[in-house]
């Protein structure tokens, strides 16, 4: 049995947060079609309604009613930390006081990466992990060249530099997702995009947004447990449609070509200021590759999947240059190899990354670790053995996809 069908699989997590968080501050309405609404946009939702906000839910629709002053708050991001690190950066420039907590996981999570630049431009921030206190006031613009290469911080800086009193520019030696800078323009947010000397810059002058309409395409982080699944599970051929064609975002696709594996792209379209496409995968036979360097921020979301699609290429996968890894959601370096080291696979932890060797899945017993994307990977091994996978705490997928279990079960009843 494989998995086959088509599916369009949910929204895309990232672009749902701006598109929620823009409208919050803009003037007048803003309609987000087709939004996520997983455990993480949800806690955006909530975060700007207590900010003053109206987030009206319809069937497949958010409208929502910006406000130009923001009301003291207290924010729950829950294991957000797009939420987390976006907010404080828009909050910064605004009058108030705001407190902004998360779950256990997000407390961990380093936030010195978003306060530091956030200082230089004079916000005032209690705190380098959360609990932060974010006292709003006037922001200076800066000129700020990222350590990491990471979209939360980049947006961060951008969204304070909106209510800063002169231009603010963002220098981005390795590209990181770019949503942000796609997304403001239309919602009338003064930004251009340049390079200097190789490096890109973003360039964004003080702004008030304004209302606007933006359909969210469906995730290909999200897609990509099904596009892993039908590449290395026998007899599948998975569709999954309206899929964000970004190549900030696509990097394991291109990994999975770059193994050898069979992807069919077509109906490549634009959707707003974005790309998609239907993207077919079908049961392929890998050979194992080397990652790192600026093709790692293109698929961080998705290295813990790829431990798991290199465990069945015919010869060993090494990641390199992915530290952040040990930043996210979990520890991913130490969580991914435990969990499928528990499962039989030949895997072995590095400072930046991992090697995995040709690997044949066992059954036994996983932890989820409260992280979505952990779990969703173990749904997938799971598929590849008959002995019985035990998931503990597998619920913890509707962070970001919701259903994906009843995804993939209808997936793999479909040739029954
Ligand atoms: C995200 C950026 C990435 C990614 C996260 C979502 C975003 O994090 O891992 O899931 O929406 O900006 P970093 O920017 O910290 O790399």
């Amino acid at each position: 049995m494989g998995l086959n069908g088509t599916i369009r699989v949910p929204s895309d997590k990232s672009i749902t947060h701006r598109a929620i968080m823009f409208g919050a501050v803009a003037d007048g309405r803003t309609v987000v079609l087709k939004p996520l609404l997983g455990e993480d946009c949800r806690s955006t939702i909530e975060a700007v309604r207590r900010l003053g906000a109206t987030v009206e839910e319809l069937a497949d629709e958010l409208v929502i009613t910006g406000v130009r002053t923001l009301e003291a708050a207290t924010l729950d991001c829950g294991n957000s930390g797009t939420t987390m690190r976006l907010l404080t950066g828009l909050l910064a420039g605004y009058d108030g006081e705001f407190v902004l907590t998360g779950d256990a996981s997000l407390s961990k999570r380093p936030m010195r990466r978003v306060t530091a630049p956030l200082r230089q431009m004079k916000a005032k921030i209690d705190g380098d992990h959360a609990p932060l206190r974010v006292t709003g006031g006037r922001l200076h613009g800066i000129d700020y060249t990222l350590p990491v290469a990471s979209a939360q911080v980049k947006s961060a800086v951008l969204l304070a530099g909106l209510r800063a009193t002169e231009e603010t520019i963002v220098r981005e030696p390795m590209l990181s997702r770019d949503h942000t800078e796609r997304l403001l323009p239309l919602f009338g947010g003064n930004v251009t995009i340049g390079e200097e000397n190789g490096v890109r810059l973003i360039r964004v002058m003080p702004s008030q947004l304004t209302g606007t309409a933006v359909t969210i395409p469906a995730d290909p982080s999200s897609a990509a447990f099904l596009w892993a699944g039908a590449a290395i599970i026998a007899n599948s051929r998975v569709t999954t449609t309206d899929v964000c064609l970004n190549e900030t975002r696509i990097g394991f696709l291109r990994t999975l070509e770059k193994m050898g594996a069979n992807v069919e792209i077509d109906r490549v379209r634009p959707l707003g200021e974005e790309t998609v496409a239907d993207v077919t995968v079908s049961t392929s036979d890998l050979h194992g590759v080397e990652l790192s360097g600026a093709a790692i921020p293109h698929q961080i979301d998705e290295l813990p999947l790829f431990a798991l699609v290199a465990s069945q290429a015919s010869s060993p996968s090494v990641v390199r240059d992915a530290a952040e890894l040990r930043v996210k959601e979990t520890d991913r370096i130490v969580t991914v190899v435990t969990e499928l080291r528990a499962l039989g696979i030949d895997i072995h932890e590095t400072e930046d990354g991992f090697i995995v060797n040709p690997s044949q899945v066992r059954g036994g017993r996983v932890m989820a670790h409260g992280d979505h994307r952990l779990s969703m990977m173990l749904q997938v091994a799971a598929l590849l053995t008959e002995e019985t996978v035990e998931i503990e705490g597998m619920e913890v997928s509707d962070v970001s996809y919701p259903h994906f279990r009843d995804d993939l079960q209808r997936l793999d009843r479909e040739i029954e």
